[in-house]
């Protein structure tokens, strides 16, 4: 039991709105018998909000019917009291354009429903991609116990003799395929067997980067990151989370106990040493944004040269979430970089992140590399500038192939998406394996809502002379299970009038990752020249969330959080009349 651990039932916040003998509360408690809830259930108990991504149009959270139930077990277990609460669900697959154009949705309804309801803690179910950043934005804005339960990754996907990862190897085949050298039987039986099962992609893409990072946070119990979706340890997780919960809850142990410039300074580390989705440096500068810390893009910058990839996971190695499983797991490989990290950070478990992670040891070394045997010294992510991104850009160097890491070439550039499309593959596109693909147009405004089109396609007639990569430089961000040298979130983006909207085909482009430089070789006065000459683009959208979002989200260097939602708000409390 901590100080704050009182275990007096009018501390807690859900007395508010129960204990007062006044007419609202007389409204509050009757209305729960209208449904059938007995005061024995809930008074002087803990109440433990589930915030649930679950839809029949998520395909990762398909399994959350049942963990929602175990969950409720546990809290019921530690003697609280469990109430559902659905919230919008962002299912990375079926939701267009982007569900990153609906996170910070999805964060302000967190942050609402949590405060705005008698709650005294929350277990918060997410999983598939942007999931896992909002509900953490929201909570940590919202600073009420909270504690994460990861969707889990999907279980490994076998085709013949060949085991095959989320994304990344249906990029591959399909490449093989327009490269004509992949039958179309194959390709369909490929369809059957890559998603083998609930949860999310198994690949080390953005899901299971977030759910890293949030177990490296503190914010999940041990080893949640990496356990698999449908395997019975994650049915005792969920249950182990709910009673958990309730605990925190007596602990009064908020994300403002647990979240502190050191942990996002281990969140960064983790992101680098797992090899992890360039996604998850725009939701880490947002998550600390709304933790009332500061990192920015220098943080990535600093960190990167010194943080070997010690996990051996696709896209960037060669194994499966599965593996990282059985191969201990996110705390084994934390334990061979105290060195690095801050291991006396908090954690939900009411016990520093170095205790959380004592035991847990490395079962499989290819695996999880040892230091002196890393999958790569450093290169998880770098960050690079010049006047093509004056306020940064990023590359994953560990998933490029090496000789595209110094290169000069010409520009090949497409207005936007469609046009890319529309030209990407006919015979008579001028471009040869030294080309830059350029799209322009793809970033948090301009497309808008910062798809993941950068892994932009090599051109079909390329693919057909065995060309598997090229340079390829966007405003977009890219799936976390994607690979290629592909530069990303170019900001400022083009759609404000960056310099990457002044980029012509025919122009030269040198990309130094060594030198952390991205330059577009066009003398300064034809480029004052081109600006003057640049007409903004329309308004994007002049009403309902579409006209919120392009008026207040911020650039790619900024976590594209929405400007006024950065921050907590202190003693926001509702009042309760
Ligand atoms: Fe949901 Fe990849 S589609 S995690």
């Amino acid at each position: 039991m901590s100080h704050t651990d009182s275990r007096d039932p009018s501390q807690l916040r859900s007395a508010r709105w129960f204990q007062p003998d006044d007419l609202r509360s007389f409204g509050h408690r009757s209305r729960l018998k209208g449904m059938g809830v007995d005061d024995a259930d809930y008074r002087d108990k803990p109440i433990i909000g589930i915030l649930n991504t679950w839809s029949d149009l998520n395909t990762c959270h398909s399994h959350f019917p049942q963990r929602v139930e175990e969950v409720k077990r546990g809290v019921l277990q530690a003697g609280g009291y469990p109430v559902e609460i659905p919230v919008v669900s962002l299912g990375e697959m079926l939701m267009k354009p982007t569900t990153m154009l609906y996170r910070n949705l999805l964060a302000m309804e967190t942050e609402e429903v949590l405060r705005c309801h008698p709650l005294d803690g929350a277990v918060l179910m997410g999983g598939c991609d942007k999931t896992v950043p909002a509900l953490l934005m929201g909570a940590f804005s919202a600073d009420i116990p909270s504690i994460f339960l990861p969707a889990g990754p999907m279980l490994k996907a076998r085709w013949k003799d060949k085991t095959l990862g989320s994304g990344s190897d249906a990029w591959k085949y399909w490449d093989l395929r327009r490269a004509g050298e992949l039958p179309d039987c194959d390709w369909r039986t490929i369809e059957n067997c890559i998603a083998r099962s609930a949860g999310t992609c198994m690949t080390m893409g953005t899901a299971s980067t977030m759910a890293c990072i949030a177990e490296a946070m503190g914010m999940t119990l041990p080893m949640a990151s990496s356990i698999p979706s449908v395997v019975s340890e994650h049915s005792r997780l969920a249950v182990q989370t709910g009673r958990r919960a309730v605990e925190m809850a007596w602990e009064k142990l908020a994300p403002s106990r647990i979240i502190t410039q050191a942990s996002m300074i281990n969140a960064i580390i983790t992101q680098l040493t797992i090899g992890g989705s360039t996604n998850a440096i725009v939701h880490i500068i947002a998550m600390a944004g709304r933790a009332g810390c500061k990192v920015t893009l220098d943080d990535f910058d600093h960190w990167s040269s010194r943080v070997p990839v010690l996990a051996d996971l696709r896209p960037a190695g060669r194994f499966l979430m599965e593996d990282f499983y059985n191969a201990g797991g996110l705390g084994a490989l934390l334990n061979r970089l105290v060195d690095l990290i801050d291991t006396s950070c908090m954690t939900v478990s009411g016990t520093a992140l170095g205790q959380q992670i004592a035991s847990a040891e490395v079962i499989d070394n290819e695996v999880i590399r040892p230091r002196d045997n890393p999958l790569s010294e450093s290169g998880g992510t770098y960050v690079l500038r010049g006047n093509l991104a004056p306020q940064g850009c990023v590359i994953k160097p560990v998933a490029a192939e090496p000789r595209l890491l110094k290169h000069r070439g010409i520009a090949q550039v497409f207005e936007n998406y469609a046009e890319l499309k529309a030209k990407i593959n006919t015979p008579e596109l001028p471009v040869t394996a030294d080309s830059v693909i350029v799209l322009k147009s793809a970033g948090p405004l301009g497309a808008p809502g910062f798809p993941e089109w950068g892994m932009l396609p090599i051109p079909e007639k390329l693919l057909k002379a065995g060309v598997r990569d090229m340079v390829r430089i966007s405003d977009a961000r890219m799936s976390g299970t994607s690979y290629g040298t592909c530069v990303l979130h170019v900001s400022p983006e083009s759609h404000v009038g960056g310099t990457l909207s002044l980029v012509q085909t025919g122009d030269e482009i040198l990309l130094d990752v060594e030198a952390r430089k991205i330059e577009l070789l066009v003398s300064e006065p034809e480029l004052e020249r081109r600006r003057a000459d640049w007409t903004p683009p329309e308004k994007i959208a002049s009403r309902g969330y579409l006209a919120m979002f392009a008026n207040h989200v911020t650039q790619a260097h900024e976590g594209c959080d929405f400007d006024f939602l950065v921050g907590r708000s202190p003693g926001s409390e509702p009042a309760i009349f």
